[in-house]
């Protein structure tokens, strides 16, 4: 049984085909990684070192700290394991929690019954020992704890993210079809681009791509976006350490600002639709970098591509497509024509640059006309993705 102090097993979750994404940014910010799996990547920290990694990663959705690990065969195992943890080491008797799983076990159908059988044990515990006990429910947005149970072998985790940290708390206005902001940061952090250099992103929506990298521009982190996570809501929280983070991480944001200051605009949103444009801004606005970016209500055709710059920087100049692609029948025919005149823009107006297109439809991506670089598998939700990659020369090579 681990004390808040004590360095712990710290289990990150992400959507699939992004842990190794996932994986780098948890190296970068000085933490072992110890596994990457499919849906997530497996490190070690203290309670307070899940408060660095929420503030910062821009792929996670959530951290999960773990606080025992044990064998249950069944549930009335499960009910007694859980009720010595020392529950009123993490929650207070006024506090709020919420009890979530991910189970495979034979005794049970529902995971729901798990989940009981887990509330149950902390409250029964506290009741015995305060006559008073927490409060519990469906909300994720107060303390939550988290059960993975595996035949039986059973974990408990502190889900110290609460609310799941996809979400970077930016947008206020949606769009058709909005791209999750972990899969945008995962999307940028797998193209050849690099902070300093132009990035163009045509058909923007509400502009998810558009912001994430001018978020990844001026290293302002998702976790300075939002005001609630799961480990404030835990017995142990400081909010002075919290605080220092949250100040350190702007400090870095202030520094990068200042090194792009004079630059000009050259993070380029743009869509037909002028609801999108206007959405896109204010999502900007919201997460304050809109005087970062150029918006544009145009075609696509008719997006201004920054000229390439002579001296070659780290990375490269990239353009970034997430066209519609066809969910309801009959509209994929309809949308042939225009994977094709994007292919031709990336011919006639992007040399020098890496073209990408994000999409759900893979016949569609056929269309492009031009020889994919690398195709990378992503899911967006339920629905199988790619993101295809063209290199982009001037004239025939
Ligand atoms: C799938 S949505 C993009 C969603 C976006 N990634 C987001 O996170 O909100 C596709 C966008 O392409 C735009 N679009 C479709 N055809 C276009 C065209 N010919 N020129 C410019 N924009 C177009 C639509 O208005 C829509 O906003």
């Amino acid at each position: 049984m681990q004390s808040v102090q004590m360095k712990n097993k710290i289990v990150i979750t992400c959507a699939k085909h992004t842990s190794h994404l996932l994986a780098e940014e948890v190296k970068a910010l000085g933490f072992p990684v110890q596994a990457v799996h499919l849906l997530d990547v497996v490190s070690e920290g203290t309670l307070a070192d899940t408060m660095k990694l929420n503030l910062h990663l821009r792929t996670a959705h959530r951290v999960l700290w773990l606080l025992h690990h044990f064998q249950a065969r069944h549930a009335e195992q499960l009910y007694q394991k859980v009720k010595e943890i020392p529950w009123e080491k993490y929650l207070s008797v006024h506090s709020y929690f919420s009890v979530s799983s991910f189970v495979r076990n034979e005794s049970i159908r529902d995971n729901r019954f798990a989940n009981l059988k887990v509330k149950d044990a902390i409250v029964d515990r506290m009741n015995e020992r305060f006559h008073q006990r927490p409060d519990s429910g469906p909300l994720q947005d107060q303390a939550v704890i988290f059960l993975h149970w595996k035949d039986t072998d059973a974990s408990l985790y502190l889900d110290t993210s609460g609310e799941s940290i996809a979400r970077h708390h930016y947008r206020r206005v949606t769009v058709q079809a909005p791209m999750q902001e972990s899969l945008a940061a995962a999307i940028i952090l797998s193209s050849r681009w690099h902070p300093a250099q132009p990035f163009v992103n045509p058909m923007c929506g509400s502009g998810t791509l558009a912001i994430e990298a001018a978020l990844m521009r001026i290293k302002k982190v998702p976790g300075l976006l939002r005001a609630n996570f799961g480990f404030m809501h835990v017995k142990s929280f400081l909010p002075s350490r919290w605080e220092e983070m949250r100040l350190a991480a702007r400090r870095e944001t202030l520094q990068a600002e200042s090194t792009f200051r004079n630059m000009k605009k050259n993070i380029i949103a743009t869509d037909q639709d002028p609801k999108a444009i206007r959405a896109a801004k204010e999502n900007a606005q919201a997460a304050g970098v809109d005087h970062l970016i150029h918006f544009e209500v145009c075609d696509f055709q008719q997006t201004p591509v920054p000229a390439v710059s002579e001296e070659k920087g780290e990375g490269s100049p990239v353009v970034i497509f997430n066209p519609p692609y066809g969910e309801r029948l009959g509209e994929e025919t309809l949308l042939e024509p225009t994977y094709q005149a994007i292919g031709d823009f990336f011919k006639q107006q992007c040399a020098g640059y890496w073209g990408y297109i994000f999409t759900g439809n893979l016949h569609l991506g056929k269309k492009v006309g031009l020889k994919t670089k690398r195709r990378l598998e992503f899911f967006s939700g339920k629905i199988e993705s790619r993101l295809l990659e063209y290199e982009l020369y001037a004239g025939n090579r």
